[in-house]
């Protein structure tokens, strides 16, 4: 394992063309979580969508053993390239996993915030796992594909798979979904990540000091509105149990998500673990106005406009 972060400038243009994969970001329209299980994790009834914010991933043979990993883009530079990064470790187990001896360059793009409670890093595994696979012109089917996404991080297999998916579990049980509707979203960014461990760990101390009460399962009317293809109704019904643990543990975050419902959000909620703020538009004008409201507020270091659904980790050439 070598790893190096400044590289890939001077590629001669003899090389072998690498495989490229772009990959999403997602929100969790709901999250609705359990008690912590035997296993550390807690149960989840979720429901995930991709959105237009995309990690790119290349894979490149390489002479040098083993896989070395390059980081470029948003918030690259705080992040490990050594096997603690779930690209590398991806990688690494697809190689012992097929018996493969080549070595592998890895260069990740980066869009996703980091820590942000997007998947930002789950996206790179699977992302890693899919050029890999194409790389080495492996025999994967999906079936097994998905299940090393699953080793690799609650969130990874999703990210393979795209679109809108209910998930259970850990996460990592996914029923893809029919949805209706394109839908506009505007993400405020954080200045500092939050580490998903200790929100978990909050939510816990929470429910047992009874001071919050999980919602049960994902609320019927978001799958209505979602089936009927209804912004309005889905922004109504979202929902995340991890969102009074999270601001809990950072106050500033019920502001800026006060702040845009205020500004006409559809509805307003909490990503993943945070500290990504999403907010549902009416349309892509409305989600013109709502992100230049947001990005002067104090606690968003920076607004971003996507659209869902978007496919999951995809080859581009
Ligand atoms: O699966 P992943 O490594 O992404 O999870 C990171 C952490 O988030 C876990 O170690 C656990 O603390 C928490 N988690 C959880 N229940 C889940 C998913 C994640 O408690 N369903």
């Amino acid at each position: 394992m070598t790893s190096k972060r400044q590289v890939d400038a001077g590629r001669p243009p003899s090389d072998p063309p690498g495989v490229r994969v772009r990959v999403p970001a997602k929100v969790n329209l709901a999250l609705c979580v359990g008690r912590l299980g035997a296993d550390g994790y807690h149960p989840l009834d979720t429901v995930f969508q991709a959105v237009s914010l995309f990690d790119e991933v290349v894979a490149h043979p390489s002479d040098a053993p083993g896989v070395t990993l390059t980081m470029r883009g948003e918030g690259s530079e705080a992040l490990p390239c050594d096997e603690s990064n779930l690209a590398v470790r991806a990688a690494e187990l697809l190689r012992r996993r097929f018996g493969i001896e080549s070595g592998v360059d890895v260069l990740v793009r980066k869009q996703i915030p980091i820590a942000g409670g997007m998947a930002g890093g789950s996206a790179d595994a699977a992302a890693a796992l899919l050029a890999c696979s194409m790389l080495w012109d492996l025999d994967v089917q999906p079936d097994e594909l998905h299940e090393l996404a699953a080793e690799l991080g609650s969130d990874v297999p999703f990210a393979l798979v795209g679109q809108v998916a209910r998930g259970s579990g850990r996460g990592t049980t996914l029923v893809p979904m029919l949805t209706r509707g394109t839908y506009h979203w505007v993400l405020a960014l954080a200045d500092r990540g939050l580490s998903t461990p200790a929100v978990f760990r909050r939510f816990d101390d929470l429910v047992d000091a009874g001071e919050l009460t999980p919602t049960a399962e994902v609320p019927p009317g978001l799958l209505n509105a979602l089936a009927r293809g209804d912004a309005a109704g889905v922004g109504a019904n979202l929902v995340n149990d991890l969102e009074r643990p999270a601001i809990t543990l950072r106050p500033e975050l019920g502001e800026v998500l006060e702040a845009g419902r205020g500004l006409g959000a559809l509805g307003a909620v909490l990503s993943g673990s945070g500290p990504t703020c999403a907010f549902l538009a009416a349309g892509e004008e409305a989600a013109m106005d709502l992100a230049a409201a947001l990005a002067s507020r104090p606690g968003v270091r920076a607004v971003r406009r996507v659209r869902a659904p978007v496919p999951g980790a995809r080859s581009v050439g």
